[in-house]
């Protein structure tokens, strides 16, 4: 149904790959990870990246055409960089006739507008299910088998369930033959220009509906031994796993070998029904905070997470094999009303089976959250452990949470979802997006080192306390400057974050951000605002601190150039730093008696 709305591609015998040109030679080898203290860096080009990008709906890359308008609304929100679907179906319409027209297209696009792209490659599953995977494969059921779910399948999901099952080898060496046609094509006509940063293999894979596949075929593996190379990977990373996969492994007696009820405890049983909501059953407040942070029916997830590790691994690799550059898998989170396995995708890269995931995927470097929860911060702390570079393919368009992103958990890239949907890009995240993008060379090169940080704090909260470079720095919350023109703040050129919603929609809960950068003993770089700091140092000497020298400015070509020296009545006479959203100021300190 979809092949025909797409283009007239499936009359296409053979489809051809359009020539594109590769472009300027750059140097540095394709895109690839590199560490740097803490944090793990994408490097383009041989320099590190921060990736300011947005997604674009499924469907967006399936019309070049209808893309037309994206591309100048894309610029405009300050994006440097794109996520775009790219599904099996339309790459593949015919077993090994490959598609390379919206490939080709975007990357000609992408390169036309001074843009980067990532794809995702909806393969096999997209959301859980198997929609995007091309028609030859949907009808071959036997050549393909489902997954099946049991009698307790989740109440308010009804309709059948068309999910690719894991353990069918001929779907993951077709889905992986696929990717790596795809990935040499990239690597013939972007291998050297590097417009194509990374690739996002599958989209939030998992099972839905019931907590684990229940095909025969699944049954005998679940009845089966837990293979000896997950054992013996959990034996020597024992004292390093994920602490709420530890907690499970341990209170099963640690043991080294045996089915996975009796490694990892009980499973669900078939028929059971699975909880949609946590007050169902009801629970305490307590509990339903809890709920969302614990493996439930463990054993099932452990097992999907190990099948799905497995199948994608073979895709990544396949891709690799052709053009290595870095892969990363997303997940659908688990969440306070949608806490039991089959209410998400289980067998997802969730934090609770990452140890799963390191084990099964090797290459896959990245897993990654999709991240529309409001306990940001905690979510990415959850997928920064262990050494898991950060990056966020999807998520909303709070600013503060890319300010914190960067500034704290060392992300490579931050992505909200579907900005080329309606709705403009909010004016506040493109001018975080702008000054953060100024600001790049300073926080990758700080990223990792414990020089720098960031903080975000809401309306009426208390002060709160940072400890940075020789400095203990209170904030405290003064509001955000929403759209005032340039001559109302003083004169200041520095972007202000703008009217976030010009169609006249309630504003969003008032939240300040900003990131902090110690750069030396008595000097800091502040971007972002809607904050007061005081300081009180934290090595011997005097315990006054004055602000000797306050510059606002801004970074061009990562030179800082001062627009406007601060003093007197916008610093309080030298006694309060106030930060602005969307500025950068360049702060040097001195203490007296
Ligand atoms: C998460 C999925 O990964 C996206 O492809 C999209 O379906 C969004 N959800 C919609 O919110």
């Amino acid at each position: 149904m979809k092949m025909n709305g797409i283009t007239a591609l499936s009359s296409l015998a053979c489809i051809t790959a359009l020539s594109i040109s590769a472009g300027a030679q750059t140097s540095g080898g394709a895109p690839h990870l590199q560490k740097q203290g803490a944090a793990t860096q994408l490097v383009v080009d041989g320099k590190p990246y921060l990736a300011f990008a947005g997604e674009l709906t499924g469907d967006a890359a399936t019309s070049l055409p209808m893309m037309e308008p994206i591309w100048p609304k894309i610029v405009s929100g300050n994006l440097n960089t794109v996520l775009v679907a790219m599904s099996w179906a339309q790459f593949e319409p015919e077993e090994g006739k490959f598609n390379y027209v919206q490939l080709d297209g975007v990357i000609a696009k992408a390169r036309e507008n001074n843009l980067h792209l990532i794809f995702l490659w909806f393969g096999s599953w997209k959301n859980g299910t198997s929609s995007y995977a091309p028609y030859w494969v949907k009808k071959d059921y036997v050549r393909f088998p489902r997954i099946q779910i049991g009698e307790g399948r989740t109440v308010s999901i009804s309709g059948p369930i068309e999910l690719l099952s894991t353990l069918g080898d001929a779907t993951r060496d077709a889905d992986a033959a696929a990717f790596g046609a795809f990935m040499r094509h990239v690597k013939e006509v972007d291998g050297v220009q590097h417009t194509v940063l990374m690739m996002q293999v599958e989209n939030e894979v998992g099972v839905l509906r019931d907590s684990r596949d229940r095909s025969p075929a699944a049954n005998r593996a679940f009845a089966g031994q837990v293979p000896a190379e997950l054992m013996s990977y959990l034996q020597s990373h024992k004292d390093a796993l994920i602490p709420e996969f530890r907690e499970v492994w341990a209170a099963n007696g640690f043991k080294a070998s045996g089915t996975w009820e009796e490694v990892f405890g009980p499973g669900k049983p078939a028929n059971i029904e699975i909880p949609i909501q946590t007050q169902s059953p009801p629970m305490s407040a307590d509990e339903h905070e809890i709920s969302w942070r614990r493996l439930h029916w463990a054993s099932d997830e452990i097992f999907m997470a190990w099948n799905y590790a497995r199948f994608v691994e073979k895709v990544a690799q396949a891709g690799k094999a052709a053009y290595d550059i870095p892969m990363y898998v997303n997940a659908w989170l688990q969440q306070p009303n949608h806490a039991w396995p089959g209410t998400y995708p289980c067998g997802g890269p969730l934090p609770q089976v990452h140890d799963i995931w390191r084990a099964g995927a090797p290459d896959v470097d990245i897993l990654a959250p999709d991240l529309y929860l409001p306990y940001f911060d905690e979510v990415c702390e959850r997928f920064s452990r262990n050494g898991n570079p950060l990056f966020i393919p999807e998520t909303g368009t709070n600013a503060s949470n890319v300010i914190m992103a960067v500034g704290k958990y060392n992300a490579i890239g931050f992505s909200p979802f579907g900005v080329d949907g309606g709705r403009p890009m909010p004016a506040d995240l493109g001018a975080a997006y702008q000054m953060l993008s100024q600001m790049s060379p300073m926080i990758l090169a700080h990223q990792g080192t414990g020089t720098m940080t960031a903080v975000r704090m809401v309306q009426g909260e208390p002060p709160k306390q940072v400890s940075l470079g020789n400095y203990t720095l209170t904030f405290r919350y003064t509001g955000r400057i929403r759209g005032l023109p340039p001559q109302e703040r003083g004169g200041v050129v520095a972007p202000s974050y703008g009217p976030a919603t010009p169609s006249g929609e309630p504003l969003p809960p008032l939240e300040a951000g900003a990131v902090l950068i110690s750069t030396g003993p008595d000097e800091y770089y502040f971007g972002g605002g809607g904050m007061r700091v005081d300081f009180a140092p934290t090595t011997p000497g005097p315990s006054n601190v004055g602000l000797g020298d306050v510059q606002e400015g801004r970074f061009v070509e990562g030179k800082w150039e001062v627009t406007r020296q601060l003093a007197g009545d916008d610093d309080a006479q030298g006694e309060i730093l106030v930060l602005h959203p969307g500025t950068i100021l360049r702060v040097t300190l001195y203490r007296y008696p």
